[in-house]
């Protein structure tokens, strides 16, 4: 597995981590992916999978990097502390490796949550913030508020289909060494098989390239994401099969050629 920096800290994450949001594939699934090296597993406190993501990591919490998240609706200062001793209950763990602001919320001044989300990182409860859903601005008048602990993260939308963070997003984040996980980045299973979501010509150029590399079309889904500097992504799968069927997407590159032609196709 492929390892990337996470934001600007000197932390390696994998290049691929496991989602869970609609999971239900149970603890074997997710030990798995953790075993072939996407030992960063994402969940949020409004997916009600924290507690299964805390049975999968029990006995190796340490080999395992944790992210989860804030409601947008718990964005109050205490509410921040709360939703976070709340996580830890649900995971059984006593720090979270990356805390992050599942959505904006206008209706919480973001100075207040920020500094409840540095509370935490200065008490050791929190390793890293991040943020999700958060666009340039938004993510600039976050920062503006930080005084500790960096933004190491940004959690969007990102695949081959869904490509609007690369207009100034992704370039911002790049310059400023904060970390995009691209969430929904199989197009929640679009970019995996073939179905009537998406055009027949967008997905012969992925069906071709995928069967001129050997490899399955969520593969080059994933790598193509994975191929961007800064760029990690989560997919989720409640299948074993599937789980290990994407953990093979790191560890190979495709060629800029390959690129190229789904750029254009997907453009
Ligand atoms: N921050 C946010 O606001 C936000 C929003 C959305 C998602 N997320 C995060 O991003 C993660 C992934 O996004 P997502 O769940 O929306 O979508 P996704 O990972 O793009 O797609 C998941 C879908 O693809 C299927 N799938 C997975 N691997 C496959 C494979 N190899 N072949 C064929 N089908 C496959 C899954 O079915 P099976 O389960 O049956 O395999 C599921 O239906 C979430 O779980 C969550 O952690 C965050």
């Amino acid at each position: 597995m492929e390892l990337k920096q996470l934001g600007n800290t000197r932390i390696m994450v994998p290049e691929i981590g496991l989602g869970t949001w609609n999971y239900s594939g149970g603890v074997e699934p997710l030990r798995k992916g953790i075993e072939l090296g996407a030992c960063l597993i994402d969940t949020a406190e409004g997916y009600h999978t924290e507690d299964v993501v805390g049975q999968a990591i029990k006995g190796i919490r340490g080999r395992v990097f944790v992210a989860t998240k804030v409601s947008g609706r718990h964005l109050a200062y205490d509410d921040v502390l709360r939703a976070a001793e709340g996580s830890l209950r649900l995971l059984d763990i006593d720090y979270i490796d990356l805390y992050q602001i599942h959505w904006p919320n206008s209706r919480f001044p973001i100075k207040e949550t920020m500094r409840a989300m540095e509370r935490l990182a200065d008490s050791g409860v929190v390793k890293y913030i991040g943020v999700s859903n958060f666009s340039t601005e938004e993510l600039r008048e976050a920062q503006s508020f930080m005084s500790n602990h960096p933004i190491v993260s940004n959690q969007v939308l990102y695949n081959l289909n869904s490509r609007e963070i690369e207009r100034d997003l992704l370039p911002y984040c790049q310059k400023n060494e904060i970390t995009i996980i691209a969430y929904t980045p199989l197009g929640s299973g679009g970019l995996a098989k073939n179905t009537r979501f998406i055009s027949n010509r967008k997905m012969k150029v992925l069906e071709q390239t995928a069967n001129e590399l050997q490899k399955t079309m969520s593969q080059v889904s994933l790598n193509w994401c994975t191929s961007r500097p800064n760029v990690i992504a989560i997919p989720k799968s409640n299948s074993l099969g599937r789980t290990i069927e994407n953990c093979l997407a790191s560890g190979w590159r495709l060629s800029q050629k390959n690129i190229q032609l789904l750029d254009e196709a997907f453009s």
